[in-house]
């Protein structure tokens, strides 16, 4: 129970602010390939990467030429940023090879608005979190959810490589329970785990460093800057004294589809980690920057969507999903007969060895011969994921997914959201008292002119709770998740006991093209009448 409770905690203070943000959208995917222009500019990357944003990346893009990219994957046209990440794989164990697990939605990068004076990245400006060779996580056990943040001074858990660990999230997608906090579970699970519980596939996350020392890069790409004592929140270190935007990417990975169900396998990130804790990615602006500190500035409206922006609006219109879709960088001639979504690959694309640590990886491997198979002669990682510690089972401490008994103070009145367990809803915990006053936004006035669409599957109505007399409603932060191609806000809130659904609201309904994607604000409200837990 005592872990429920510090689980709610974690939650709350992961997003245990009252700052805005906007989430932007990249819903196309610019190229698969092993192209790194920070980490290995103007020659083949080691490892292959899903890339998103302008199209003007390449081997050696810099600024100017992300800004002259023709176009944007993203919703905003503006945005000639190019953000990246490592690819997920799926290794048979009886075959040996590999094949792509597909990649769900392309990407969201939120930015958050943290802090004090946020300051729009510069020209040139470019970073990378996460560390490409880590294998293991050395900041207590990965299996248990992490101590309450309150508790990481204390602790001495703020140390950079510390808080790094924990700036990366494994989000088990499962769209008939309340979804997972973010950042909650810092490694890959195995796939009888992902299997067993994570139906609609994982959700990788990555919050970047948002301190800053002033300079664009730095040797490493990295010490330039740091992240803030609570990894998205807290204070900067003096040496890193200026606050940039916070930056959360998010790519889901559909490892439930049911390609992979069943099978004898493991998933692999693309830079040969089954862990997940040498996940990483990387930003390289492509913002003019004028335009970004409006955006800034001014973008700030709760729902974090980028169409209640009034600058993306007035210089828009917001590119469609088929616009999206349809930009792409152009592959260099020398990986043009690289197919990393080719079925069947003998090996990870660049050759690159498994390596399940917990000692650091070693670069080099199949590194300068990209396009010769060599056939693998890969480390057999089934059924070991951590090389001396025991199985994880399904009785994970993560709390999401838990089913033990919890502390949910009432579930007579929830209204399960698409069905839960109350026992499994890790909303209905109990959450602690907002550190500072909020406004008070009617959370239930979001409504929307535009054509309601259809209520996600399974939701019951709920009374609203703002029409309860007498009850008043704190936001103490806001929470989006993604499910599939739903983008939903949850709005924490205190007082605060368990969780009401409200009504489905309307954000907007994209282009009839082919596919059209819906999206759905759907605030879950948690009400009632104490906050407080000790
Ligand atoms: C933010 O900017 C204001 C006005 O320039 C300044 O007084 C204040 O010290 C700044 N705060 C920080 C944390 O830099
Ligand atoms: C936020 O956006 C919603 C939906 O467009 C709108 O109704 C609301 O007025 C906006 N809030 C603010 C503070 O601008």
């Amino acid at each position: 129970m005592a872990s429920k409770v510090f689980s709610a905690f974690f939650l709350l203070s992961t997003f245990g602010d009252v700052s805005a943000f906007w989430r932007m959208e990249c819903h196309g995917r610019t190229g698969l390939a092993r192209i790194d222009p920070i980490m290995d500019a103007g020659v083949i990357s080691p490892h292959i990467h899903t890339v998103h944003g302008s199209s003007g990346f390449s081997l050696s893009a810099t600024y100017d030429e992300l800004r002259q990219g023709s176009c944007s994957s993203c919703a905003v046209k503006q945005d000639k940023s190019a953000y990246w990440t490592p690819a997920l794989y799926f290794q048979d164990s009886d075959t040996k090879q590999f094949e792509i697990v597909p990649q769900v939605g392309g990407m969201l990068a939120y930015y958050l608005l943290r802090g004090d004076n946020v300051t729009a990245f510069p020209p040139g400006f470019q970073m990378v979190a996460g560390s490409n060779y880590r294998r293991d996580y050395t900041v207590g056990d990965p299996k248990s959810p992490d101590p309450p943040q309150s508790d990481w001074a204390a602790l001495k858990q703020t140390s950079q490589n510390d808080l790094e660990q924990r700036a990366i999230g494994f989000n088990c997608m499962n769209y008939h329970k309340e979804p997972e906090g973010s950042l909650l579970r810092h490694y890959l699970p195995e796939k009888e785990y992902l299997d067993a519980n994570c139906p609609d596939g994982i959700r990788i996350e990555l919050m970047f460093p948002s301190c800053w020392n002033g300079d664009i890069t730095a040797k490493d790409h990295k010490s330039h800057v740091a992240y803030p004592s609570l990894v998205g929140n807290g204070d900067c270190p003096e040496s890193h004294p200026k606050r940039l935007v916070t930056l959360f990417y998010e790519t889901i990975w559909d490892t439930g589809n049911k390609q992979f169900h069943g099978r004898n396998g493991q998933f692999v990130v693309s830079n040969g980690d089954p862990t997940g804790f040498g996940y990483h990615g990387d930003f390289m602006t492509g913002w003019d920057v004028d335009f970004l500190q409006e955006a800034i500035d001014t973008c700030t409206n709760d729902s974090g969507n980028i169409r209640d922006c009034q600058l993306f609006v007035n210089n828009g219109p917001l590119q469609t999903d088929e616009e999206q879709n349809s930009c792409e960088f152009d592959v260099p001639p020398m990986l043009a007969q690289e197919d990393g979504s080719a079925r069947n690959l003998a090996n990870l694309p660049g050759n690159i060895q498994i390596q399940a640590g917990p000692q650091s990886a070693t670069p080099g491997v199949g590194d300068s011969n990209p396009l010769s198979p060599i056939i693998s002669a890969a480390t057999s990682l089934i059924g070991g994921f951590f090389a001396g510690s025991p199985e994880p089972t399904t009785s994970s401490s993560i709390p999401a997914v838990t089913s033990s008994s919890a502390p949910v103070a009432s579930t007579s009145s929830i209204a399960p959201v698409e069905s839960a367990p109350a026992s499994q809803q890790f909303g209905a915990l109990a959450v602690p008292p907002a550190e500072t006053p909020a406004e008070t936004p009617s959370t239930t006035s979001s409504t929307s002119s535009t054509p309601p669409p259809p209520p996600p599957p399974t939701t019951t109505s709920a009374p609203a709770p703002s029409s309860e007399p007498g009850v008043s409603y704190q936001v103490v932060s806001t929470q989006t998740v993604t499910r599939g191609s739903l983008v939903e806000v949850i709005i924490w809130k205190e007082p605060v006991v368990y969780i009401t659904e409200d009504s489905v609201t309307t954000v907007t309904v994209e282009s009839p093209a082919v596919k059209p994607r819906r999206f759905y604000g759907r605030h879950a409200m948690q009400h009632g009448h104490h906050a407080r837990r000790s």
